[in-house]
């Protein structure tokens, strides 16, 4: 199988930068997109880099031919549930309508491999745990639903034209590259771990627990944490699969094991060695209860196996990287 030449949208956020570090690290040629309104320069792992959007048709097809690119990791999106939903124009925008300007693009240059980043905000509230990908799906925010609208759209796009595509399902992706240099930062932040680290490093006074009354073994909300590089990992097999003609299809990627927000948090004192004081807040509006993935299908196709099974051992990757994080960016997102 020949290495070919991989566009990355969204290669400076930070899902996108990982796989380009080990789409590298393989030998492939990486080419990265980005608009910079939530990724990091200081993420940049390619030297090869164009800053602009998906949206952004005529450039997007000028890269596709001036880089002879084969095949697109898509990871290009606004990504914070909240805002999706005090927000959704600038989800539809960005999510929809850049995936369907990209695909568009890559459809008039003759790109035909595609690999998605989905999210298990697709299914909705779970009827049954774990969750397989033939679960219906039933998104409960507007950035679950843009996820939903671009698998249909591959799927159209697949029976309709040559497309080829894999999309994979994240569900908490968590963690860091122990290497260093790269790792978790949103700015705003709004995720649980590194929200509970920048307690432990003194940057935050306390982290809210959205939720203690859930029907859950502790009243918390349960989710499956997988390692940002067992995620790269999974790309670099999708990829391969395409490439070795593969057909279109969808897959999970979780450890298939689901953890309490209470049990995040003893998992990052454990690993810090820092109490870290916890406040009870209210429930967060379309927070699912219990999410945890069934990756049965991903090890079969794929030959996928996660390396971090346990919480502690991706806490203490996300807790090196916390440590750096404000050395490693100089910068603000935007
Ligand atoms: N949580 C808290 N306090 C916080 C932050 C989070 O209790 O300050 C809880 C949440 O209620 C949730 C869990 O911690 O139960 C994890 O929350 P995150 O915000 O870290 O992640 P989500 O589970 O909300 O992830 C969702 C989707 C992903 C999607 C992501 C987008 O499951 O697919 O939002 O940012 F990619």
């Amino acid at each position: 199988m020949s290495m070919s030449n991989v566009l990355v949208t969204g290669g400076a956020g930070y899902i996108g930068s990982h796989c380009v570090r080990q789409l590298l690290g393989q030998g492939w040629r990486a080419v990265v997109l980005d608009d910079f309104s939530t990724g990091f320069k200081d993420l940049l792992i390619s030297d090869e880099w164009v800053e602009g959007s998906t949206l952004d048709k005529r450039r997007v097809k000028q890269i596709l031919r001036d880089y002879d690119i084969s095949a697109v990791m898509h990871f290009a999106a606004c990504a914070y549930v909240g805002e999706s939903v005090e927000n959704p124009e600038k989800y539809y925008e960005n999510n929809v309508q850049g995936t369907l300007r990209l695909l568009s693009a890559m459809r008039e240059e003759g790109v035909n491999q595609f690999i998605f980043s989905s999210s298990c905000a697709t299914y909705g509230v779970p009827n049954q745990l774990p969750l397989t990908e033939d679960h219906p799906l039933n998104p409960v925010n507007p950035y679950g639903f843009t996820k939903r609208v671009v698998e249909q759209m591959l799927a159209d796009f697949s029976v309709a034209y040559d497309l080829n595509y894999v999309s994979l399902r994240y569900f908490n992706a968590a963690g860091a590259d122990p290497g260093g240099q790269l790792g978790e930062c949103h700015d705003p932040e709004t995720h649980l771990i590194p929200l509970i680290l920048q307690v432990a490093t003194g940057e935050r006074e306390n982290i809210t627990v959205f939720g203690t009354d859930y029907d859950t073994k502790d009243g918390t909300c349960v989710r499956d944490y997988i390692h940002i590089n067992d995620i790269g990992k999974a790309h670099l097999l999708a990829l391969k699969y395409l490439q070795g003609g593969g057909t279109s299809d969808v897959f999970n990627i979780g450890t298939e094991v689901g953890n309490t927000v209470r049990e995040v948090i003893l998992a990052c004192e454990k690993v810090t060695g820092k109490s870290i004081t916890m406040v009870v807040g209210e429930r967060r509006p379309g927070d699912p209860p219990a999410l945890v993935a069934s990756a049965e299908k991903i090890r079969r196709i794929l030959k996928w196996e996660p390396e971090y099974t346990d919480l502690e051992s991706i806490v203490e990757t996300a807790w090196a990287w916390e440590q750096k994080r404000t050395q490693v960016l100089s910068e603000t997102a935007g």
